[in-house]
């Protein structure tokens, strides 16, 4: 198993390019590979989530190289996959295999996919019971988890309400609306979430209608034409940079200067709410890339203080709501959110694992069941250290991993956190940029 050890430190600085976002290098991959040529990704990103999404394709018929970052995919189409012959892995990605389940509803051939032991445990019904009304044939187990296995089927559209705010289950339809008959209309009443989908459909020139209405957003898809072969540039993962931001944040000294991150309005409220907490961050050099707005982020040390997380940011910050509870903690007064059940539903439990952390760093903190509150440590004696020294349980979730090792900025004493191989999920570099710009850690293999 791989630990770290983090020592105290209190500057942070650097110029740095953080990993490529997760999100768009897994929809680039399927777009590409359901198209009718070649495409280019550039700037992919090598972590085991996307590349477990690209070992499936491979096992399905279609051919790819890599170069780098750069990465080719030969398309075959909507019909040109073929049978895989055995059960896709999907590891720890959820995206991976919600979205490959609207993928491969639609096919003439029949799958299972399963994952590690955390992806076994996470809610499929949310997706397979949608899809189920499309026509689909998808049995998970009695809980409702994986191996989920898929006997192909012809699917037709539906007029479906999201009853949840999850960018993955909108997805899987709008994947599976590709395969279906007539038009598929997907309501988003319950809040946005992220619209890479939405973006990159329409980049790969399908028939995508998006509308905004009094009730939310409603996105119609209609089905049978194959995505024209188009190339991609991944930005910069937000949810990757904000570890970097925060740290930047709540370090005693230094500079951090973080570029080409995405920042998509749909995914990028966690500049909103550090903002919020009184951030000192700026986005220089805004453009769009491939059909999404980049910028390089400059952060510097703050003052920060508690606030009411607004709820309408929930889902578009939803991955990164353990780096703001470490924020939260560094701040002067409370800090509350609500409506965050999404976070008992992730590669762990995040609302529980995060409180039974912060307390055992000395932090005052409640969890309910959809709610946290923090009570920060910063101003209380006029004191800079926020955190006690201490083990950290991760339960092989990346993010709490990565949360913890900038907690070492305000951190009395060493920090050990325990299980971090799965940080090669999302961001494969990141022990090496944390290295480079200040923080003291090590690994071990014990
Ligand atoms: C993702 C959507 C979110 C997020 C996940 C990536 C995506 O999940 O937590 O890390 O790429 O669509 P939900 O759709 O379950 O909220």
């Amino acid at each position: 198993m791989k630990n770290w050890i983090i020592s105290s430190s209190e500057e942070i600085s650097g110029d740095v390019q953080v990993a490529s976002d997760k999100s768009i290098s897994h929809r680039a991959v399927m777009l590409a590979a359901l198209s009718d040529a070649e495409c280019e990704i550039s700037n992919f990103l090598d972590g085991e989530d996307c590349l477990a999404t690209l070992a499936a394709f491979s096992a399905m018929g279609i051919k790819y190289e890599r170069a780098g970052s750069n990465l080719k995919i030969y398309g075959k189409g909507l019909r040109g996959l073929t049978a895989p012959s055995s059960a896709l892995d999907f590891g720890n990605s959820g995206t991976g295999m919600r979205l490959m389940m609207g993928v491969l509803a639609g096919q003439k051939f029949n799958s299972t996919l399963i994952g590690d032991s955390s992806l076994m445990k996470r809610p499929m019904r949310r997706v397979s019971e949608p899809l189920a009304l499309m026509g689909a044939q998808i049995l998970t187990t009695e809980k409702g988890t994986a191996p989920v296995q898929i006997t192909g089927a012809a699917l037709t559209a539906i007029d479906f309400s999201l009853p949840v705010a999850s960018a993955q289950l909108k997805s899987a339809l709008m994947f599976a609306a590709l395969y279906a008959d007539g038009t598929t209309t997907i309501r988003e009443t319950l809040g946005v979430s992220r619209d890479h989908s939405e973006r990159m459909f329409s980049a790969f020139a399908l028939d995508i209608i998006e509308e905004s209405t009094a009730e939310g957003k409603i996105i119609k898809v209609r089905g049978g034409k194959n995505p024209q072969a188009c190339d991609v540039a991944v930005p910069g993962d937000i949810s990757s940079a904000a570890f970097f931001i925060v740290a930047g944040l709540i370090a005693k000294t230094g500079k951090i200067v973080l570029r080409d991150v995405g920042i998509n309005p749909t995914r990028a409220a966690v500049i909103d709410i550090l903002k919020m907490m009184g951030g000192r961050i700026e986005l220089r050099n805004i453009r769009n890339r491939a059909g999404e707005e980049v910028a390089d982020i400059e952060v510097l040390p703050s003052e920060l203080r508690g606030i009411n997380i607004p709820a309408k940011f929930v889902p578009i910050a939803i991955d990164e709501f353990p780096i703001l509870f470490i924020a939260a903690s560094c701040a002067t007064g409370i800090t509350t959110a609500e409506k965050i059940g999404e976070l008992r539903v992730k590669e762990s439990d995040r609302l529980g694992l995060m409180e039974e952390n912060l307390r055992r760093l000395g932090i005052e903190c409640e969890a309910g069941l959809e709610t946290m509150k923090i009570v920060g440590k910063a101003g209380n004696n006029g004191e800079f250290v926020a955190f006690r020294g201490g083990e950290i349980k991760t339960c092989g979730d990346h993010r709490i991993a990565m949360s913890f090792s900038v907690a070492s900025l305000r951190a009395a004493a060493e920090i050990k956190i325990i299980d971090c191989e799965n940080v090669a999920t999302s961001f494969p570099n990141f022990l090496e940029i944390a290295q480079k710009t200040g923080l003291k850690i090590k690994e071990i293999s014990e």
